[in-house]
């Protein structure tokens, strides 16, 4: 029905000359949606959801898509292809342009895209109070996997006793895509060698062993490990989480019991959600603001 409703909308490949625009429209769509509901944005600003769009519109392992009606761009979507699972995310469209249609098209797109190459499974985490995209991706077949809080600060407890954690190296690798593999059946081993390279990736050793490594301590990194513990232990190694949180598992109550009592807030709920392979972690984990 959507297609029919918008017969000129038109979905095309994004390039990275296309960010300037599409950045600005994902900061207008996050910045109202997160208004009209009394939450922050995403992005404090304009210039940070451009940079981000020109990193994915520009990277080999992103399928990104823009939409335009009468030749002017009016929203965007990408699809991390960097494993087993692909991601879904950012998709946004321009205030204006919303509930018309303009967010199933580029959803249905990249969900093409990812049926193809990625039959293992697609993911995609939602704002928990956004009604509409939750209805739209349940429309699309995804499931509501587990609920999650956003939360942000710095812990009061600085060190768990018995875990080390360090700044990861390419070394590291091969250990924490095998303990990946063990807690989620996949590894993000392309994510995470990236994420080494940028400097950002931690991991934590117990007995000098590595039991847990997150890509970021922030909104757009996931972490994975043995125990709680060695979760606690990877938060309590910084200031702060860069953007607005780490995505902690509601349902692991003790983990956010932890965060909790060690006077961290929660800033909004948010919703994991999936469609095909999906295991319950056997471990303690968190998943980027992509999945
Ligand atoms: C979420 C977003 C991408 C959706 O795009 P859109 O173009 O507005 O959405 P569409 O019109 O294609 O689809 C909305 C669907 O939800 C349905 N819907 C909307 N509100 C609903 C509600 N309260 N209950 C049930 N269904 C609802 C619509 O009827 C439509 O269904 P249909 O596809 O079966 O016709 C867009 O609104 C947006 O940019 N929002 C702000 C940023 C954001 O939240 N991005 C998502 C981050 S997870």
């Amino acid at each position: 029905m959507p297609s029919s409703s918008n017969p000129e909308i038109v979905i095309r490949a994004a390039t990275p000359a296309d960010a300037p625009v599409c950045g600005q429209i994902c900061y207008d769509a996050f910045s109202k949606i997160s208004a009209d509901h009394g939450y922050p944005c995403d992005f404090p600003a304009p210039e940070p959801a451009i940079a981000t769009l020109a990193m994915m519109f520009s990277h080999p392992h992103f399928y990104c898509v823009v939409a335009e009606s009468s030749g002017r761009i009016v929203g965007s979507n990408c699809l991390d292809e960097r494993s087993m699972i692909a991601g879904i995310g950012p998709i946004t469209i321009d205030p204006a342009t919303q509930n018309h249609g303009v967010g199933r098209k580029l959803m249905q797109a990249v969900m093409d895209r990812g049926r193809e190459r990625h039959p293992a499974g697609m993911r995609l985490v939602q704002a928990a109070y956004h009604n509409r995209s939750l209805s739209l991706y349940t429309a699309l077949g995804f499931d509501v996997r587990e609920p999650l809080s956003c939360v942000q600060g710095r812990t009061r407890e600085r060190h768990i006793s018995g875990c080390e954690v360090r700044a990861a190296h390419a070394g590291d690798l091969d250990a924490c895509n095998a303990l990946s593999r063990r807690v989620h059946g996949f590894d993000r081993g392309v994510e995470l060698a990236e994420a080494i390279q940028h400097g950002g990736a931690r991991v934590v050793e117990r007995d000098g062993r590595i039991t847990g490594y997150a890509s970021a301590l922030a909104y757009w990194g996931h972490a994975t490990a043995e125990s709680n513990l060695d979760i606690e232990a990877l938060l309590a190694s910084v200031e702060s989480f860069d953007g607005p949180g780490v995505l902690v598992p509601s349902r692991n109550s003790a983990l956010l019991r932890w965060c909790l009592v060690n006077g961290l807030k929660v800033v909004q709920p948010m919703t994991l959600m999936t469609m095909g392979l999906y295991n319950d972690p056997a471990g303690a984990w968190f998943p980027s603001v992509l999945f």
